[in-house]
C-alpha cells in the first residue's frame, strides 16, 4: 500500500510521486486549503490537498483525528518561510492527489498530545491508543534494538538461547508465586517462574555450557515504579566459569549496549563489598552520583546522657551514624519537618539535625535540638570528624542498623535529589560478598540471594555457624538501581543440603521441592555461575523513564491489573468444575 513511511521523506525524494499510508495526526484548514498532518511509525509528514482536485479536497476535508487513510501525491519543497526546521521531514510537503480512508475513527479517549491531561488508568484502559505516542514507540523500538544487541553479543559469545518451561513448580525468589490450577490433576497447581533459576541450572547439568533467555518473569509482590508482576529477565547461566569472568561478560555486554545505543562510555565498574556499602551509603544498591556518605558517630556518643544515642551506640546491633549535607543549614525548619516525616516511612522515630552557622564560635554557632543534650565538646568532635564547615547541616539517625541504613540511605538519595546534588550521569557498580543469609526477626535464616547460590566456605562451616557467612554472589547496581543479580551456585549436593539445613529446610521437605535438582547434583554437574538482568529496569534507565510502565507496551497497575483486558477476571462455574474449584464466599 505505500511507497515510503511518513517519517522518511526528505528534500532527496522532492519531484517523486509516492503513496502514504498511515493515520491522521491533525487536520487544518487554511482558508480553502486543507492540511493533514499524517503519522506513521517512523514520523510525521505534511500533506496539502487543493480544492481543484475535487473529489480528494472534500474527503480530505471529511478526515477526523485518527482516521487511517492512504495518499498518492507529489513531494515538493515547502514554500518560502513555511518550512519548519524542528521537524525531520520540515522542509518537505506532500501535494495530495489521491485520497482513500481506509478506515475512519472514533474521537479518540484523548488526543495523543494531551496524554497528560489524563489518569494513567485511562491511558492504559486504551492502552493501543496512547502506545502511538511517539515517545513510547521510540521507547519500544529502543527495547527491540537493546534485545537485538544482547542477541548478537550473547550469540557471539558462544550462549544458546533456550527456553524454559511456564508452567512449572515453585522457585524461589522470595516473592508469591502466580498459581495456575490444573484440570488433569484434581487439586493440583502449577506455578509460573519467579525466574528460570532451576532450569538454567539444570541445562548446565546438561552440558549446554552457555545459555541465555529473553524470559518473562511472574511474582506476586507490593508493586512499585521499578517492579512489575511479569517482567523480563536477560537470563543467564555458565559452566566453567567463576565469578569474575561472568561479571567480565556482562559488564561488558551492559558497557556495550551504552556505548552503541547512546554512545556513553560506562568504563570499568568498581566493585564494593556489601558491608562497604552499607556502611558507606547504608544501601545494597549505593547511587555513586550523591557524593554525600553516611559518617559513623556511635564510639563519640557511647556515653552521652542523651539515651536516644546513647542506646543505639552501645547496642551491638544498634547503629549512630550522621549525613552531612554540604550547604544543607538553607534548609527550612518546615523541610526539616518534612524530612523527619520521610524517615519515618523507614521506621526511624526522629532526625536529630545539627545545622553549623559558625565554627569559629565553637558550639555556639551550631544550631540544633539536640547539642545541649550532646555537651559542647563532643558535638565539635563530631563535627570536627564530618570536616563540617559553616553552612553544613548534619542529619542523625540512631536506632537498630537496618532502620538506620534504610532511613538515613534513604534520605541520602532524596535530599541528593532535591538539592540536584548528582555529580554525574552514570554511577555503575558490582555489589560482592553479600552475606549468605539474612536473619528474620524469630531467628529463622533466609538466603539473601536465592538458596543455590554458593557460599565462600565449606559445608561445615557453614553449618557451625552460618551467621556472617558471605556468599558468592554479585549485583550490578546502576543509579542506585538494582539492574541484575547472580551467583556461582551450588554444585555439589553436600553443600546444597547444608544450605537447606540452614533455612529450616528438612530433607523431606527439599526432597518434594527440589528433589529434581538434588538428583541432578548427582549426576555429574559442573561447577557453573549465572546472572539475570531486569531487561524492563535497564531499558527505563536507559531512556530516562520514570517507571519501568512506560517501557511496557501492556504494563499492570500499581494493583496488578490490566485496566484494557480487565484481567484477572471472574471465570464462568463451568470453568471452575473442570478445575474443580470452589470459590469461598467472602463475607
Ligand atoms: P533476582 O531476583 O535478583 O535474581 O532478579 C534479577 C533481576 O530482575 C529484576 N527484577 C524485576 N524487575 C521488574 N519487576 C520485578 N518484580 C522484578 N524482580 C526482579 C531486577 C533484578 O536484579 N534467578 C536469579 C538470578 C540469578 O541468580 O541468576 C534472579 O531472579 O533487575
Ligand atoms: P526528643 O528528645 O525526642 O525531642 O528528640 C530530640 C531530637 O532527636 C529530635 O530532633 C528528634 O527528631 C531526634 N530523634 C529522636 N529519635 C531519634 C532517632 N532514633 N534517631 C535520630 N534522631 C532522633
Amino acid at each position: 500500500m505505500r511507497s515510503h513511511y511518513c517519517g522518511d521523506l526528505r528534500e532527496e525524494h522532492i519531484g517523486q510521486e509516492i503513496t502514504l499510508a498511515g493515520w491522521v495526526h491533525r487536520r487544518r484548514d487554511h482558508g480553502g486549503v486543507i492540511f493533514l498532518d499524517l503519522r506513521d511509525r517512523e514520523g510525521l509528514t505534511q500533506v496539502v490537498f487543493d480544492p481543484d482536485r475535487e473529489e480528494s479536497f472534500a474527503l480530505a476535508d471529511s478526515c477526523r483525528n485518527e482516521f487511517v487513510v492512504e495518499v498518492k501525491g507529489l513531494v515538493r519543497a515547502r514554500p518560502e518561510g513555511t518550512t519548519n526546521s524542528d521537524m525531520p521531514t520540515g522542509a518537505i510537503e506532500v501535494l495530495g492527489k489521491e485520497l482513500i480512508i481506509l478506515n475512519k475513527a472514533e474521537t479518540p479517549p484523548f488526543q495523543l498530545d494531551e496524554h497528560q491531561q489524563v489518569g494513567e488508568d485511562v491511558r492504559l484502559r486504551h492502552r493501543y491508543v496512547d502506545l502511538r505516542r511517539p515517545e513510547i514507540q521510540e521507547k519500544l523500538r529502543f527495547r527491540s534494538k537493546v534485545t537485538h544487541q544482547v542477541r548478537a553479543y550473547l550469540e557471539d559469545q558462544g550462549f544458546l538461547d533456550i527456553e524454559t518451561p511456564i508452567l512449572t513448580r515453585a522457585t524461589p525468589e522470595g516473592a508469591r508465586d502466580y498459581l495456575v490450577p490444573s484440570r488433569t490433576h484434581e487439586g493440583s497447581f502449577f506455578a509460573l517462574p519467579q525466574s528460570p533459576q532451576l532450569f538454567k541450572q539444570l541445562l548446565m547439568v546438561s552440558g549446554f555450557d552457555r545459555y541465555y533467555q529473553i524470559a518473562k518473569c511472574f511474582r506476586d509482590e507490593d508493586l512499585r515504579a521499578d517492579r512489575q508482576p511479569e517482567f523480563t529477565q536477560i537470563d543467564i547461566e555458565t559452566s566453567f566459569l567463576d565469578e569474575h569472568e561472568v561479571m567480565a561478560i556482562t559488564e561488558n555486554m551492559i558497557r556495550g549496549l551504552f556505548k552503541d545505543q547512546l554512545n556513553i562510555d560506562l568504563g570499568d565498574f568498581p566493585h564494593m563489598p556489601y558491608s562497604e556499602a552499607m556502611l558507606r551509603f547504608g544501601s545494597d544498591k549505593p547511587d555513586l552520583r550523591i557524593p554525600m556518605e553516611l559518617v559513623d558517630v556511635a564510639d563519640l556518643v557511647a556515653s552521652v546522657d542523651f539515651k536516644v544515642f546513647a542506646g543505639p551506640a552501645t547496642d551491638p546491633k544498634g547503629r549512630v551514624a550522621a549525613l552531612k549535607v554540604p550547604g544543607g543549614s538553607e534548609l527550612t525548619r518546615k523541610q526539616i519537618d518534612e524530612y523527619t516525616k520521610y524517615v519515618s516511612i523507614y521506621g526511624a522515630k526522629g532526625l536529630a539535625w545539627i545545622k553549623v552557622n559558625d565554627l569559629a564560635a565553637g558550639a555556639e554557632g551550631l544550631q540544633s535540638p539536640i547539642v545541649k543534650f550532646l555537651g559542647a565538646e563532643i558535638a565539635l568532635q563530631i563535627m570536627e570528624r564530618l570536616e563540617a564547615k559553616d553552612g553544613d547541616l548534619v542529619f542523625f539517625g540512631a536506632d537498630k542498623a537496618n532502620i538506620v541504613n534504610e532511613a538515613l540511605g534513604a534520605l541520602r538519595i532524596k535530599v541528593g535529589e532535591d538539592l540536584n546534588m548528582l555529580e554525574r550521569e552514570w554511577a555503575p557498580l558490582w555489589v560482592v560478598d553479600f552475606p549468605m543469609f539474612e536473619e528474620n526477626s524469630d531467628g529463622s535464616m533466609t538466603a539473601l540471594h536465592h538458596p543455590f547460590t554458593a557460599p565462600s566456605c565449606s559445608p561445615e562451616e557453614l553449618i557451625a555457624q552460618p551467621e556472617g557467612k558471605l556468599s558468592r554472589a554479585y549485583d550490578m547496581v546502576l543509579n542506585g538501581c538494582e539492574l541484575g543479580g547472580g551467583s556461582v551456585r551450588i554444585h555439589d549436593q553436600e553443600m546444597q543440603k547444608a544450605v537447606f539445613k540452614v533455612l529450616g529446610i528438612s530433607d523431606e521437605e527439599a526432597d518434594e521441592k527440589f528433589g529434581f535438582l538434588l538428583n541432578a547434583l548427582k549426576f555429574g554437574a559442573p561447577p557453573h555461575a549465572g546472572l539475570a538482568f531486569g531487561l524492563d529496569r535497564l531499558i527505563m534507565l536507559m531512556t530516562g523513564s520514570t517507571s519501568i510502565r512506560e517501557v511496557i507496551a501492556f504494563p499492570k497497575t500499581q494493583s496488578a491489573a490490566c485496566p484494557m483486558t480487565e484481567a484477572p477476571g471472574e471465570v464462568s462455574a463451568a470453568q471452575l468444575r473442570d478445575l474443580n474449584i470452589k470459590l469461598r464466599k467472602t463475607p
